[in-house]
C-alpha cells in the first residue's frame, strides 16, 4: 500500500474545522497537524477545498428483487456510483422473504455483494417473518455476521409486512445481543384500502401513488412503532421520514425522554409532490415509498435536522430503469418503487445545504457521515477524520459547479431523479482506506476492492 499526504485541505469533521494536513499510512490516518513535514509516496495538494469524512449511506437496496423486478444497480455499479459522489460507504438490506431463513437472506446478499462491491459496505437485516426459527437465527446474525440493526416494514402486506406483536417480540429478541429494531413506517393496511378503492375507481395514472400514500399513514405507523419502543424502553431508528406529521410524532416521544434515531433521505429534502403531476407517464420516476410530499414537510425536515430531531440523511438509493418502471403503465399499483440518489446525495447536501446556508459544515458532515457510523456501530473507524480511523476521504471543491444529468452519472439507471439540476461544489478525489479511489473524474478501483464491515 504505502503513504499518502494530503496537504493544505480544510480539514472538517461533524465538531471541527482546520487547515491541515493529513498523512495516512496504509489503509489508516497516522497523524492530522498543520504544515506535517514527512515523506510520502504521493502527496495531493487540497488547497481551496474541503476534506470532509467519506459518506455513509445507511440506506441503499442494491440489486434489490422488489415487485416482480430487481433494482438496476448491482454492488458493483451502485458502490462505485457512490464513490463518485464521496459515498464510501453503504449499508444495505439483506431482506429475508417470507417463509425462509435469515441465514437464506444472508447467504444471498453477501454473495450478491462479495467480490463485486467496490465501496465498503455493511447489512442491516430486514425480518418479514418472526417465528421461533428465526428467533433463534438473532444470536447468529449478530454474532457471526456483525449485524445490529434489524428492519421491519409496516407496509408491503403479504410479502414483507409484519405486526405490531412480531415487532415487540423482535425488539426483545434484538436487544439481548446489542441490536435495534429499525423500521419502514406506513400503515399498510390503511395504504391497501385506498390503492385497492382507486383501482376499482379506475383511477390507475402514477399520481394515485401519492393519493393513496397519505402523510396520516406514515404518521401513525411512526407514532405506533415509537410507542412500541417506548414500552420496553428499546432504542429505534425511523428510516424514511418524509413528512411534518410523522415529525411531530418524534418530537412527542422526545418530551417524553425516549431515544429515536430518525433518517431522511435527500429527495425528501429536495422534491416535492408535484412531480407525480406531470404529464403521461413521467410522474414514476419518482414512485417510491414514502412518496415525495409537500413543500411545507421539507421546510419541517430541514428544521427538523437542525434542532436533532433528525439525525441522517440517506438516499433509500432502490433505482429503476424506465422500462422497468413501465410494468405499472396502466396501473400506478404495480410501478416498481424506488429511485436513484446515490451518487449524488453529497453534492446535492452540499449545495442545497451548505450553500444555501439551511445546515452548517459540521453538521453536513453529521448527517451524510458521522451519525450513522455512531448509530450503526461503525465509529470511529468510519464516519470522522482522526488518527487511528480509516482514511476514507473526500476532497471537495466548493466552487465547482456542474449539472446533473442521466448523461453523466454512473449510476445503473436511465434518468436522473435531478436531471438538469445546477449543484455547486464536486467531490473532486475520494479515497477509500488510504487508496484513492476516485480522481480526475477517473475510477481507480474496481469490482472487489470494498470490504464487508462487521459491526
Ligand atoms: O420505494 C422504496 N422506498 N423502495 C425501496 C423499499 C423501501 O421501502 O425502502
Ligand atoms: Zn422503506
Ligand atoms: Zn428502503
Amino acid at each position: 500500500m504505502g503513504s499518502l499526504l494530503i496537504k493544505n485541505g480544510k480539514i472538517v469533521t461533524a465538531t471541527d474545522l482546520f487547515d491541515g494536513d493529513i498523512y495516512i499510512v496504509d489503509e489508516k490516518i497516522q497523524t492530522l497537524g498543520a504544515r506535517l513535514d514527512l515523506k510520502a509516496d504521493k502527496t495531493i495538494d487540497a488547497k481551496g477545498c474541503f476534506v470532509f469524512p467519506g459518506g455513509i449511506d445507511p440506506h441503499t437496496h442494491m440489486e434489490l428483487p422488489f415487485m416482480g423486478t430487481s433494482a438496476s444497480d448491482t454492488f458493483e455499479s451502485g458502490t462505485l456510483a457512490g464513490l463518485y459522489g464521496g459515498t464510501t460507504t453503504i449499508i444495505d438490506f439483506a431482506i429475508q422473504s417470507q417463509g425462509k431463513s435469515l441465514s437464506e437472506a444472508l447467504t444471498q446478499w453477501h454473495e450478491m455483494a462479495k467480490g463485486n462491491a467496490v465501496g465498503d459496505y455493511a447489512f442491516h437485516m430486514a425480518v418479514t417473518d418472526f417465528n421461533e426459527k428465526t428467533k433463534n437465527e438473532i444470536k447468529d446474525v449478530s454474532e457471526r455476521h456483525g449485524i445490529k440493526s434489524y428492519k421491519v416494514f409496516m407496509a408491503y402486506k403479504g410479502a414483507l409486512m409484519v405486526d405490531d406483536r412480531q415487532i415487540l417480540q423482535l425488539m426483545e429478541e434484538t436487544k439481548k445481543f446489542g441490536g435495534m429494531v429499525i423500521a419502514h413506517c406506513e400503515n399498510g393496511d390503511l395504504i391497501d384500502g385506498l390503492v385497492a378503492k382507486n383501482r376499482t375507481a379506475g383511477n390507475l395514472a402514477p399520481r394515485y401513488h401519492v393519493l393513496t400514500r397519505p402523510p396520516i399513514a406514515e404518521a401513525e405507523a411512526t407514532g405506533r412503532f415509537t410507542d412500541l419502543a417506548y414500552s420496553g424502553e428499546y432504542e429505534s431508528y425511523v428510516v424514511h421520514l418524509t413528512c411534518e406529521e410523522s415529525l411531530q410524532r418524534i418530537r412527542l416521544a422526545t418530551q417524553r425522554n425516549q431515544k429515536v434515531n430518525v433518517e431522511t433521505c435527500v429527495q425528501y429534502l429536495l422534491l416535492d409532490e408535484s412531480l407525480y403531476y406531470k404529464e403521461g407517464f413521467e410522474g414514476s420516476k419518482w414512485v417510491m415509498s414514502p412518496p415525495l410530499r409537500k413543500e411545507k414537510d421539507r421546510e419541517a425536515l430541514w428544521k427538523g435536522i437542525n434542532q436533532n430531531l433528525i439525525h441522517t440523511v440517506a438516499t433509500d438509493h432502490c433505482p429503476f430503469c424506465m422500462n422497468q418502471k413501465e410494468m405499472g403503465k396502466n396501473d400506478f399499483s404495480k410501478i416498481p418503487n424506488g429511485a436513484p440518489g446515490i451518487e449524488h446525495r453529497m453534492e446535492l447536501m452540499f449545495s442545497e445545504g451548505v450553500e444555501k446556508n439551511k445546515i452548517s459544515l459540521n453538521k453536513f458532515v453529521d448527517v451524510t457521515s458521522t451519525a450513522a457510523a455512531k448509530i450503526f456501530g461503525l465509529f470511529p473507524r468510519k464516519g470522522t477524520i482522526a488518527v487511528g480511523s480509516d482514511a476514507d476521504l473526500v476532497i471537495f471543491d466548493p466552487k465547482e459547479e456542474h449539472t446533473i444529468s442521466a448523461k453523466t452519472h454512473h449510476m445503473n439507471c436511465d434518468y436522473s431523479a435531478y436531471e438538469g439540476w445546477k449543484v455547486k461544489g464536486k467531490c473532486k478525489t475520494t479515497i477509500l482506506r488510504g487508496t484513492i479511489a476516485i480522481e480526475n473524474r477517473k475510477a481507480l478501483v474496481s469490482k472487489g476492492f470494498g470490504k464487508y464491515l462487521s459491526r
